[in-house]
């Protein structure tokens, strides 16, 4: 049939956006590249961002922890505070608003029940809004002041992989080009750093047989894995654990790793996967730290590093790439663990048992 033919020669549209992912940055760095070569964003939309105060993010899902890490580049390029919500919880949990707030609504589908109705709500308000989506004419588009895409092609698969990477990307050029419009100097050209990106994505995928090994060797009878990270790595942990649930049904948790003492910890026992994250500088020896930890309660330690932090006994090394945009790069194992993870056990990778691409109701 017509989806077959959409597929290609992989066996599932996962996998098939986890490899567009490099095309996707491509795309994204060549559509918000104006004529004199520099990173554009529509004038209004860069106002309405320099004009707000405080900008919240709302988002469910995946797209929520990629709003983490927005506020991570928005506040470190744009100096603007940043606070991110989940949508279903906004309307219990109404934060005291600034005085001059901007909503930004992050939805792979444009569609989701969840944030539309923080939208209305927060239109009725009389708050600006702003949407970033991979659908063009999605809702949220439509009922939101203004709209960024996200320029990553359909994504089918119900596990969002290449749209995660894509709202990353976006938010750094969006905090890159209002932080350019107040006056900052630039800490790094942008666009150079994006392109490394993806290109480190291509290497990464040359490794496919080794993380597939990963995923048999740690994940193949488990009933639960752990992820650990500190600073972004922890968020992107968040991410990984949240892939590894959806698709093979293991239990997975991601959290800081500061935390681990406080109660996780409780549940390590022989043989528990623990994927730790390390690709920040600042953290290294602390979340080495925390893994000598779980592998002194008999924990199995799968150890993802970046190139140039790398230590003995290392499973996967990420290529080096600029230290904000790690993310990017460190979240495709995890895609790749995700995937084969759920292969071995399986599962059927593309429609998971009780999911939904797009969740319509509250
Ligand atoms: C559903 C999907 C998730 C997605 C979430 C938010 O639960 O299964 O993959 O992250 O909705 O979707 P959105 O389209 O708003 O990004």
């Amino acid at each position: 049939d017509a989806s077959d033919i959409e597929k290609g020669t992989y066996p599932h549209y996962m996998l098939k956006e986890i490899d567009e992912q490099p095309l996707a940055i491509r795309k994204i760095i060549q559509e918000y590249q104006g004529q004199d070569g520099k990173l554009n964003i529509d004038p209004s939309i860069v106002e309405a961002v320099k004009d707000a105060d405080r900008l919240y993010i709302i988002a469910a899902g995946t797209s929520y922890h990629a709003g983490l890490l927005g506020k991570q580049f928005i506040e470190k390029l744009a100096k603007i505070p940043v606070e991110v919500h989940v949508a279903s919880e906004f309307g219990y949990n109404m934060p005291l608003l600034s005085e001059k707030p901007l909503f930004i609504f992050i939805t792979q589908s444009g569609e989701t029940a969840d944030s539309r109705a923080v939208l209305v709500h927060v239109k009725e308000l009389g708050y600006p809004t702003l949407t970033i989506t991979n659908v063009p004419g999605s809702t949220l588009s439509r009922e939101a002041d203004y709209t960024l895409l996200l320029h990553a092609g359909p994504e089918i698969a119900v596990a969002s992989t290449k749209a995660y990477t894509a709202q990353m990307a976006v938010l750094s050029i969006l905090a890159d080009v209002t932080a350019k419009s107040k006056g900052y100097e630039p800490e790094f050209d942008l666009i150079h750093e994006l392109g490394i990106i993806a290109n480190a994505m291509e290497v990464v995928f040359e490794e496919k047989e080794d993380i597939e090994k990963i995923a048999t060797e740690y994940l193949a009878t488990t009933r639960n894995a752990f992820f650990i990270g500190r600073g972004i790595d922890f968020y992107v942990g968040l991410e990984g654990s949240l892939k590894l649930k959806e698709i093979s049904y293991i239990q997975a948790e991601g959290f800081a790793g500061g935390e681990l003492k406080h109660g996780t910890i409780a549940l390590i026992e022989d043989g528990t996967p623990i994927i730790a994250l390390a690709t920040q500088e600042s953290v290294n020896l602390s979340i080495r730290g925390n893994v000598k930890e779980v592998v002194a309660r008999g924990a199995n330690p799968c150890i993802i590093s970046m190139k140039g932090l790398e230590m003995e006994g290392d499973r996967f090394i990420v290529p080096a790439v600029h230290e904000m945009l790690t993310p990017l790069i460190s979240v495709v194992p995890l895609q790749l663990i995700a995937y084969y993870a759920a292969l071995h056990r399986g599962c059927d990778v593309d429609k998971p048992r009780n999911l939904a691409k797009s969740v319509t109701v509250e």
